[in-house]
């Protein structure tokens, strides 16, 4: 167990915090200058379960990532000194917000920080699906004979003419749809609070059937909710226009990877791109079986100052309850 107190000043820790992961080295650092606070930090690893119930036992805040469920039995087990959780993410399906709420605990996540990063991740893997990025490096790594040829490794022609379809035009999801409109994309979205018809910054909202009937690719960029739970499923998939491709950077709940694998065996996909699994982090082998699948481990927000600000804000988030102020970025139970 490592325990970094302020000990330039050697003032005596009179709140403790439990950091379920390694956070970046940069705000790890930062960690010292935190007078009166303890950090109770764990390792680059998730802790298995029992550590994470004990180190939390008696401990006023904890950050903590995707990783670590934060459900009744945690704050049952944190005690009535815990005062915020501040998750190391955006998204927040691994809290339980009504069990908090019942103990009285505030939680925090990290929106804004990280919707560039994101988008970019997000747009890599539409190009790499789309001029068939990976295929082509895996057959010249294979060592296959090639010549060039007109039909050799034809894919999408992304800025002639290719229309994007968003699901969710929140901020990661302007954040695509800005990268998208500077390679000449049509992208039309879905979006729960802009009226149907109307447009944003050239973004289209139309309904979620127009979108998978027209879009060439459809990108995720919703919460992972009980309404959104297995929103890309059989029925949703056999909508999408034929020869369409999919690219899941939200959350791995939201597609059904069955349904998803059989959409592109039957050829009715052509191709999907995945940075988010149901069973994180099993990857289901049928989805590594496919070339026509691009596959990235939950690393779409993985730049390497975004990290730094994710990490910082849920420092942040922190110092704030601990010091009795308003928390930067509460997560409010809808
Ligand atoms: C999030 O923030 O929710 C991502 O999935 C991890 O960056």
């Amino acid at each position: 167990m490592t325990t970094s107190t302020n000990s330039v000043e050697a003032v005596k820790p009179t709140k403790s915090v439990y950091v379920a992961r390694l956070l970046t080295d940069a705000v790890t650092r930062e960690l010292d200058s935190h007078a009166g606070l303890g950090f109770d930090i764990g390792q680059e690893a998730p802790p298995a379960r029992a550590e994470l119930l004990e180190r939390v036992t008696g401990k006023d805040a904890a950050i903590v990532t995707l990783t670590e469920r934060i459900d009744e039995e945690f704050f049952t087990a944190a005690g009535p000194s815990l005062k915020v959780v501040a998750n190391v993410a955006v998204g927040f399906d691994n809290i339980d917000l009504d069990a908090a709420a019942r103990h009285g605990v505030t939680v925090t996540n990290t929106p804004g920080v990280l919707d560039g990063a994101t988008a970019d991740h997000t747009f890599a893997l539409i190009l790499a699906l789309g001029r068939r990025i990976v295929e082509a490096d895996r057959f010249i790594r294979e060592g296959n004979d090639w010549v060039w040829g007109p039909r050799m490794f034809v894919g999408l022609d992304i800025s002639a003419g290719a229309t994007l379809g968003i699901i969710g035009l929140g901020r990661i999801g302007r954040a695509v749809a800005r990268r998208a409109r500077a390679f000449d994309m049509r992208v039309i979205a879905t979006d729960a609070t802009r009226p149907l018809g109307s447009s944003v910054d050239g973004v289209e909202i139309v309904t979620q059937e127009e979108l998978l009937a027209t879009a060439d690719v459809v990108t995720l960029h919703v919460p992972l909710l009980p309404s959104t739970r297995h929103l890309i499923n059989a029925e949703t998939l056999a909508l999408m226009k034929p020869g369409a491709y999919l690219v899941n950077c939200a959350r791995g709940g939201i597609v059904d990877e069955q349904a998803l694998i059989e959409a592109i065996d039957s050829g009715h996909l052509r191709g999907a791109a995945i940075d988010t699994f149901e069973g994180e982090p099993r990857v289901n082998p049928e989805l590594i079986a496919r070339p026509q699948v691009v596959l990235t481990p939950h690393t779409a927000s993985a730049g390497e100052a975004t990290r730094d600000r994710m990490c910082r804000l849920a420092v942040d988030n922190v110092l704030a309850v601990l010091d009795g102020r308003e928390p930067l970025t509460p997560v409010k139970a809808s």
